[in-house]
């Protein structure tokens, strides 16, 4: 197991560096104010809408909602994992990573394990050549040498144990053997080859290095398609035929959710990704990577997951999803969409190509090439469309109840989709179409829209809002307040948030900006609490502490007079218990005091 990185080192490491620092060498800054800008490295802007701030340590595009801290960053711009970035980031300023109950350097534990599936692929590639059946299918599928290379297309060889035997040579090798996914173990705990007879069609990460394989059956006796696609488990039964195609299970190296097919021979082939095509079978992406569309990657044998939506984001402004004509492909369409709709920041764009029925993509750019395919794509429909579409398909829009279920079913998955342009279009469309008000609902209010952080119309402020922006904008005011906090009890939107960040600060002095919204990063309220973080507050450090302590103040007050009023409605239906009525009395003369101090 790889050992944790203690949250303490991650305050200690954001601490230490400047997120200018960190941007500057990637993305040439300009000051702006307090603040420094550029063009936004997330997408394709000419005026600069990126903002990065120092005082805060984190980075805002107003363009395209890009957000986060230095590590962050470098996650999104160099493609880093976590652990990478924040490995990065001590290196620049001297500090050696800790790891809690793990290894130091777990992550180079896995190099064996590369090298042991990279020796399989080999393995499989050697395998090809030799097995007729296999070349004869290949060359029935159309593929060249040059995709077969490319793709490191090979041959699992039949019998029990080829790989055990190549590979299997000693003890520690078996086991990661089988750590790797690459051996089954039969009913007496015997291990054998869990890949035999099957062409290899080799998985690999975003560095190119192998870490799984699927492999499809040549012979012609199949299970009926649909019981076997993706997200439609087929039922286990003794004498079914084998599965089509096997893919390696879950491994330290391998999780599925995470994992594009060809993500890194379309990087291979693309200086500058303008999309990507996502279909649903490794022959179809081998198959349109040899047809020139060299853009494509698929899932592995699983729905797109939210995960796989922001990869394919992150790689690509437009994505392209391009499902079979049939069932199984509608329904895979109709997930696809769900996954992405939380990840449609303004300048990404989402269409989705459905394919005549029997036809899949690799079937259609055989007979229709390149060209016939690019038309295709051309003319697939946008995501708006077909949210519209597919939600309308069994609603008689035409009545005034099948519009109101169109509002009700839309609703919900609108919600999803992040703030912006495209969110307001959205919901402007399902007005029109349905003459239901649908405004946005926003949790906590937003700051307006603005073009540079300085030039803001003020949002609508509450109490609440301005004291969670204050601390936002200066954390270390945390320490102004101490527990039990006077507020607690009140009854109002964004107390117990309040109530958390405080929490939060006091356990965790000292940390920044950035950091405190990384830490509600994935939370429903992560989005409002950036749009907070915006917020300005030009005075001095002195004037806005005044400000925050005012402000708790006031909602003390709140409370005290909340709960008076409750107390007094109680008493006024005669269900005031003794101890609530001493309490009355104490809060009555409380109140009374500061106004008319006894004589
Ligand atoms: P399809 O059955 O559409 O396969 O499954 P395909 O790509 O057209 O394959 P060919 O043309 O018959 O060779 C699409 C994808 O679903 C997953 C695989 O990732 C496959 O590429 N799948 C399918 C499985 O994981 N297991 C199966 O048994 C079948
Ligand atoms: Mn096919």
């Amino acid at each position: 197991m790889p050992g944790l990185i203690p949250e303490r080192f991650i305050d200690e490491l954001l601490a230490r560096i400047d997120i200018v620092d960190v941007v500057q060498p990637r993305v040439p800054l300009k000051r702006a104010g307090r603040e420094w800008t550029a063009c936004c490295p997330f997408h394709d802007e000419r005026t600069p809408s990126f903002y990065v701030s120092p005082a805060k340590q984190f980075y805002h595009c107003f363009g395209c909602g890009a957000h986060g801290s230095a590590i962050k960053f470098l996650m999104e711009y160099e493609h880093l994992e976590f652990p990478d970035a924040v490995e990065e980031l001590a290196q620049s300023v001297g500090l050696t990573v800790p790891h809690e109950g793990g290894p130091a350097r777990p992550r180079e534990d896995h190099t064996d394990l590369y090298a042991l599936l990279d020796a399989a692929a080999a393995f499989y590639q050697r395998a090809l050549p030799e097995s007729n059946a296999a070349k004869t299918y290949c060359k029935k599928r159309g593929l060249d040498q040059e995709i077969i290379d490319r793709f490191r297309i090979g041959w699992a060889p039949g019998g029990w144990d080829a790989v055990k035997r190549a590979l299997g040579t000693t003890d520690t090798k078996t086991k990661m053997l089988e750590q790797a996914g690459m051996l089954s173990t039969g009913d007496k705990g015997k291990l054998y080859d869990r890949f035999r007879e099957r062409l290899m069609f080799p998985i690999l990460d975003r560095r190119g290095r192998v870490i799984a394989f699927g492999g499809r059956v040549i012979s012609s006796a199949l299970p009926a398609r649909d019981s076997q696609k993706p997200g439609i488990p087929a039922l286990p039964s003794h004498n079914s035929p084998p599965a089509k195609y096997l893919n390696s299970p879950e491994t330290p190296l391998f999780h599925k959710g995470r994992e594009l097919f060809a993500l890194w021979q379309v990087r291979q082939a693309n200086s500058k990704l303008e999309r990507l095509i996502v279909v649903e079978g490794y022959m179809d992406v081998v198959s349109l990577h040899q047809a020139g569309v060299t853009q494509a990657v698929a899932t592995l044998g699983t729905a797109t997951t939210n995960e796989h939506a922001e990869l394919l984001f992150r790689a690509a402004p437009d994505v392209f999803f391009c499902f079979d004509g049939d069932r199984a492909g509608r329904s895979a369409a109709w997930r696809a969409l769900e996954s992405v709709l939380p990840r449609m920041r303004d300048g990404r764009q989402a269409f989705f190509l459905f394919l005549p029925e029997g036809e899949d993509p690799d079937t259609l750019v055989r007979k229709e090439g390149m060209d016939g395919f690019e038309a295709r794509l051309k003319q697939s429909t946008p995501l708006s469309e077909y949210f519209f579409a597919y939600l309308s398909h069994d609603v008689n829009v035409a009545t005034l109840d099948g519009r109101a279920r169109l509002a009700e079913h839309a609703k919900p998955l609108l919600a999803k989709l992040p703030d912006g342009a495209f969110r307001d279009l959205m919901y402007a469309e399902l007005e029109r179409r349905t003459g239901v008000q649908a405004t946005p609902a926003r949790g906590m209010p937003s700051a307006s829209r603005r073009p540079a952080p300085q030039a803001g119309s003020a949002p609508r402020r509450t109490l609440v809002r301005s004291a969670i922006a204050m601390l936002l904008a200066n954390p270390a005011l945390a320490q102004e307040v101490t527990l039990p906090y006077a507020f607690a009890a009140l009854d109002k939107p964004g107390i117990p948030l309040l109530t958390e960040l405080l929490d939060f600060l006091q356990e965790r002095p000292g940390i920044n900006t950035a950091l405190l919204l990384e830490h509600f990063a994935g939370r429903e309220e992560s989005a409002a609490l950036q749009k907070l973080a915006l917020t300005e507050f030009p005075g001095e450090p002195e004037a806005l502490r005044a400000e925050f302590v005012d402000a708790l103040r006031k909602l003390a007050e709140q409370t005290t007079q909340q709960r008076l009023d409750a107390l007094i409605r109680k008493q006024s239906e005669g269900v005031l218990g003794d101890t609530e009525k001493g309490e009355l009395r104490e809060l009555l003369a409380r109140k009374a005091q500061p106004a008319a101090p006894r004589a």
